[in-house]
Parts: structure tokens; sequence; C-alpha cells
């Protein structure tokens, strides 16, 4: 009997549990439990780490899964790395739900960096005003430059922040470039720091930056292991039938 495991935590990930709700397909959503309130899913839920690449294994045989579709961010590198370990290891197929990089338009001045540290490096200097656009997970890093002033936007309220000097917005998006040139202008910022997260609903910010002339310090992606990669829905769909999935009751 067919069971899918969606690793997700993105509008992605949920495009696809609905699809596959709608198809009538057997299949549980996994999140990490990173924020309070997930948004609900038309499918089974559970929540928390699987406890690494063997505890994922040992879930995928527990609940007879029989295929893996990792949806998750492109930054999440340790759950792809694990996802593919755990695959290989258990023999089952896996494909990987990705949007494509944002690239560089005419008017863009960013500054590429190949990981958090070195966009930590690159604000060493003088005090600037940053939207550090890269949520919640990697702020003590930034804590080596306390000099700048950081406009935050998260998920959910923080608790205490290791940044002495912060405004924080609390919002889910997706943002328009309207928004976000209206929300940089209000802050007075200087640099805009991003994950290359691709896709449309957090590309606001660096259309509103190209708008105002700010420059961006861009983290590149994370380098993974190669996987079959899909980049829709549609994709994963015909890669389930073709893998023997019925789809559609
Ligand atoms: N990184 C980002 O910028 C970003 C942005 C938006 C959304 N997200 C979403 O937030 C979640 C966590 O991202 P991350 O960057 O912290 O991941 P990560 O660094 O790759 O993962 C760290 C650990 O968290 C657990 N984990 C991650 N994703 C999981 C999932 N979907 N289901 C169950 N366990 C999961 C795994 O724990 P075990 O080893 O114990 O299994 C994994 O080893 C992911 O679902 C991702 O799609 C991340």
């Amino acid at each position: 009997m067919t069971h899918l495991l969606i690793l997700g935590g993105t509008t992605e990930a949920n495009a696809l549990a609905k699809a596959v709700a709608e198809q009538g397909v057997s299949a549980t959503y996994s999140y990490a439990g990173r924020v309070d309130n997930p948004r609900p899913q038309p499918l089974p839920v559970r929540v928390g780490g699987f406890g690494g690449a063997q505890g994922l294994a040992q879930y995928l045989w527990d609940h007879a899964i029989t295929h893996v579709i990792d949806a998750t961010h492109p930054f999440a590198a340790q759950m792809s790395r694990n996802a593919i370990a755990a695959c290989r290891d258990t023999g089952l197929p896996l494909a990987a739900l990705t949007r494509p990089a944002w690239t560089a338009q005419d008017g863009d001045r960013w500054q590429h960096v190949p990981d958090i540290g070195g966009a930590v490096a690159a604000l060493s200097g003088l005090a600037q005003r940053v939207f550090l656009a890269v949520g919640r997970m990697h702020l003590e890093d930034f804590a080596a430059q306390p000099q700048h002033h950081y406009l935050l936007r998260l998920v959910d309220e923080p608790g205490e922040l290791p940044l002495p000097n912060c405004d924080v917005v609390v919002s889910r998006g997706p943002f328009t470039e309207a928004d976000d040139r209206a929300l940089m202008q209000r802050h007075d910022i200087e640099l805009v720091v991003s994950k290359n997260a691709g896709g449309s609903g957090a590309r606001a910010k660096l259309d509103a930056a190209r708008a105002l002339g700010l420059p961006v310090l861009m983290i590149d992606r994370p380098i993974l292991p190669q996987r079959h990669e899909l980049t829709s829905v549609t994709q994963v769909l015909d890669w389930l039938a073709h893998s023997g999935v019925n789809l559609g009751v």
C-alpha cells in the first residue's frame, strides 16, 4: 500500500499536500516544529525531528512509507542530507520538490556570500541599518556584528534576542514589493541580507531593494549531494504515477 512522507514547512510542500489529498493518496506531512502555529494540512501531520538519518530510516520502516518527497526549504540542508541517506539505506524512492534559485537582474546590487558565516564576516565595518531577512535560526551568529541596527521579520513573536539594536516585525508573508519598499523606507534601511531561497513568497524584498537602489548581501544555497529534483507539483504527481502510485479516486 502506498504511503508518502512529505517533508514540509514550505509553500511548495503545502501545495503538494493539497494535490496529494485531492488525489486520495495516503500520505503524512512532516513539520520540524519550528513555528508556534504551523498551517493546518489536508493530510495527517507529524511534528518534530526523526533523530538523524538513522532515526528517519527507522521511521520510514516503522510507518511502512513507500515514497519520500523532500519539499523542505533549500536551506534545510541537514534534513535534505538525512533524507538522501535514509532513502539510500532503505532503498526507498526519493524526490525533492525544489524551486529555482533567484538570479540577479539589471539594477540589482548583490554581493554573494557562501553561507551565514560569510554574511557575518561581510558585515564587519561601520554601523548600518540592516534588514536581516534570514529568519530566527541564525540570529546568534550576527551578534558578532552588534554595531548595526537590525530590522528583523519573524514568523513568531521572538523571546529575548541576541542583537542589542533591533526592530522586529512579526509577519508570515507572502509579501508585496510595495509593502517591502515602504517597510525599508520607514526603517531607513541601507543594506538587505537575504538567503537565496527562490520562489515568489519572499522575493518582494529583493524587488524592493532594486527599486530603492539598495545593496543586498545574498547568501548562496548550501550544496547538496545529487538527488532526483523536481520543480512543480505536477512533476511530483507524474513521478508518483510513473512509480506505480494510483492517482485519482
Ligand atoms: N532554513 C530556512 O531558511 C527555512 C525557511 C523556511 C522554512 N523552513 C522549514 O523549517 C524546517 C526546519 O528547517 P531547518 O533549516 O532548521 O532544517 P535543517 O537545519 O536542515 O534541519 C535540522 C533538523 O531539524 C529536523 N527537521 C528539519 N525539517 C524537518 C521536517 N520537515 N520534519 C521533521 N524534522 C525536520 C531534523 O531533525 P532530525 O535530525 O532529528 O530528524 C533535521 O536534522 C524545515 O521544515 C524547512 O522546510 C526552513
